[in-house]
């Protein structure tokens, strides 16, 4: 079979995925070990029983709404690719709005900063690579993400990331002082419909949900940041879109100073920032 009998073929497959054609793309890619552009250059060319069983195999677990992260285990965060499995959330663009955060607002040149529940180390290894200088704790109560956390450093040649297991801020000792703490923790209602729908079906519940419709783990980690954090040292947490006006009460009612919410390219309330 040809690639492009193979494509055609399969964007009749994949019926509810509403990118049929790039998916098929993407995956007959990984299938090859190849780039995209390969299949756009070489459209005649054929390709082994083994490969069209392998891309069939995929197909079939597409069509059934796994995720194309999951089924090439990459994802693109920031200027780098990372590795993805079932054990992390697949890393989301708007979270890059953190990472944007931390660099304008922390200036000075070595900074002892923590990335609270890493998953596959996204933000950890986004602002270990912009500031080798840094020295940043990445932690995650899942030992499988910790995993692939490490797996990602190793792959960028990273050396200032300090992995360590544990619930948020439990991971920092008591004589240790930090000029940042950064999370992105579950924040879903356990009640919200759009768990059952989408990428959101198949990733970790850990990564997802919290209670207190979703505001327990945000309103832990606002109490356990302030005695951990330098004075004027910057809290930088990510939400959900509605959750912007709760979590500046807790915080103002915490103590913090200079909070301010930023919005998503999308528009929406996305990342909080706080002083402490
Ligand atoms: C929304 S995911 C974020 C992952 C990653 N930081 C990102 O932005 O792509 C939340 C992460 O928090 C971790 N987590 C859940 N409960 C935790 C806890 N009590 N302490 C530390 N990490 C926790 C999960 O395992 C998951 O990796």
């Amino acid at each position: 079979m040809q690639i492009k009998q193979a494509l055609r073929q399969a964007e009749t497959t994949l019926t509810d995925s509403p990118s049929a054609q790039l998916d098929a793309q993407i995956l007959l890619a990984r299938v090859l070990d190849k780039g995209r552009e390969f299949l756009l250059s070489w459209p005649e060319k054929e390709i082994t029983h083994e490969q069209q069983e392998h891309f069939l195999q995929l197909l079939a677990e597409r069509q059934r709404g796994i995720p194309i992260a999951y089924l090439t285990g990459r994802r693109a965060f920031w200027d780098f690719d990372l590795e993805v499995n079932t054990d992390v959330l697949i890393p989301r663009p708007e979270t890059e709005l953190l990472v944007e955060l931390a660099l304008q607002n922390l200036k000075q040149e070595n900074q002892l900063i923590a990335d609270l529940g890493t998953g596959s180390g996204a933000i950890a290894l986004a602002l270990a690579r912009e500031r080798p200088q840094w020295k940043v704790i990445a932690s995650d109560t899942s030992a499988g993400a910790l995993n692939v956390a490490r797996r990602n450093a190793e792959t960028l040649a990273l050396d200032n990331l300090d992995f360590r297991p544990g619930s948020w801020c439990e991971v920092i000792a008591t004589d240790e002082k930090l000029d940042a703490l950064l999370a992105n923790p579950p924040y879903i209602d356990p009640e919200d419909h759009h768990l059952q729908q989408g990428d959101l079906r198949f990733e970790p519940k850990n990564a997802l949900v919290a209670g207190a419709g979703g505001m327990a783990d945000l309103q832990t980690i606002v109490q356990q940041a302030r005695e951990k954090l330098l004075p004027r040292g910057l809290l930088l947490l990510e939400h959900g879109y509605q959750q912007a006006a709760g979590l500046q009460k807790l915080l103002q009612e915490s103590g913090y100073n200079d909070i301010e919410t930023h919005q998503d390219l999308a528009g929406l309330d996305r990342v909080t920032l706080a002083r402490r």
